[in-house]
């Protein structure tokens, strides 16, 4: 069901934008990152349906969404723990989980992909949605670095193509890039940037370009700190201490990379070095193939260039 609404916009004095309001959410990927998007959204009233390819992998999800809401909650709740129990029951009453993506897309305002770092595979899921989503369905991808067009030009729907891009954990991480490419139109970039607003997020707005604004800075970071102890310059220990200690970041680049996942930092950057081989900030690494190569795919796996219990 659509809900529409008029809006004045900033920027637009006094024209009236007419805008999906996005109630019903479906999110293709139960992984880190979309499990996390459906915590936020079950969180902030919205309906979802949380979507992977097995119900192992779900019913993961879904475990993974009560732990994080736990500690939401000893955090929120901490001198009712009552409330918290209710909020937890509350938020969960707002998920539900398929395994058939097309079937819940034909009831959503939005299809939010969060599935692997893959463009042939993305563009194949949204290719088969598009013929199956209302009209007034809004299709977003959640990818850290490929051109959302792209991903988008398996559709014919264009101009209700956006990207969101959320941060890892995406419970504690306010930032969402709302990308807009040449063809998304006002009324979907609006209703983008709304609902991230709903989720409690602060929304920036981003043009399609390679890894948007926080990507484009960071991966070629966490490289640059890979090629550092490649050249034996220095241990990947004291590189993430140097960091934390030195330039106030929270996590050292090791760390971070095991975070985001070694598997989705292979992806962006092999992405990125076929699209511009000359550009010595997106040459490939030796360490990180030979570790995503061992299935040492970090925190996820257990082990990456640290090892997690
Ligand atoms: N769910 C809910 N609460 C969480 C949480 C989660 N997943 N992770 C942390 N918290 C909360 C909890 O309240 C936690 O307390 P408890 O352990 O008692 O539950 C509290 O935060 C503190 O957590 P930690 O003790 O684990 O450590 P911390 O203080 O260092 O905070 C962090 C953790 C927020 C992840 C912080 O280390 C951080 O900000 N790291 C950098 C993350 C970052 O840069 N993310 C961006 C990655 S790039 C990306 O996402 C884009 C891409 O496309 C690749
Ligand atoms: P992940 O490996 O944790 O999860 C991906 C999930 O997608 C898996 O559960 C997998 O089974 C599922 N999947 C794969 N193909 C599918 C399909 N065709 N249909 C349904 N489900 C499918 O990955 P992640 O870290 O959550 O990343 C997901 C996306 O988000 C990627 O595009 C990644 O670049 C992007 N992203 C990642 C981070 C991060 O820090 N990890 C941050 C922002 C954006």
């Amino acid at each position: 069901m659509a809900f529409f609404t008029h809006q004045i916009c900033r920027g637009l004095s006094s024209s009236a934008v007419r805008h999906v309001v996005i109630k019903n959410v479906t999110i293709i990927g139960g992984g880190q990152m979309g499990a996390g998007i459906a915590q936020v959204a079950a969180a902030t009233g919205h309906s979802v349906t949380l979507v992977d390819t097995n119900e192992d992998i779900l019913k993961k999800a879904v475990k993974g969404i009560e732990g994080s809401l736990k500690r939401v909650v000893k955090k929120k709740f901490a001198d009712k723990p009552e409330a918290g129990q209710e909020f937890i029951q509350k938020v969960m009453q707002n998920v539900s989980t398929n395994t058939d993506a097309g079937a819940v897309a034909q009831g959503s305002d939005l299809v939010l992909e969060a599935i692997v770092e893959n463009i042939k595979i993305k563009q194949d899921l949204f290719g088969h949605l598009d013929k199956v989503a209302p009209a007034h369905t809004i299709f977003a991808s959640n990818t850290s670095s490929l051109p959302i067009a792209e991903i988008a030009s398996s559709t014919n729907r264009l101009d209700r193509f956006g990207g969101l891009h959320f941060f890892n954990p995406v419970p504690m991480m306010k930032l969402v890039e709302v990308v807009r490419t040449s063809a998304t139109s006002q009324e979907t970039f609006d209703s983008l940037l709304n609902f991230s607003k709903a989720l409690g997020k602060a929304p920036v707005s981003c043009m399609d370009t390679p890894g948007f604004i926080v990507n484009r800075l960071l991966v070629p970071y966490m490289a640059e700190a890979i090629r550092l102890i490649e050249r034996g310059h220095a241990s990947k220990e004291d590189t993430d201490i140097a960091m934390k200690l030195g330039a106030g970041y929270p996590m050292g680049p090791f760390e971070l990379a095991d975070y985001v996942g070694l598997d989705t930092m292979k992806f962006i950057i092999d992405g990125w070095s076929a699209m511009d081989p000359s550009n010595p900030l997106f040459a490939p690494s030796e360490l990180l193939n030979k570790l995503v190569a061992e299935g040492k795919l970090g925190k996820k796996t257990g082990e990456g260039f640290y090892k997690y219990k």
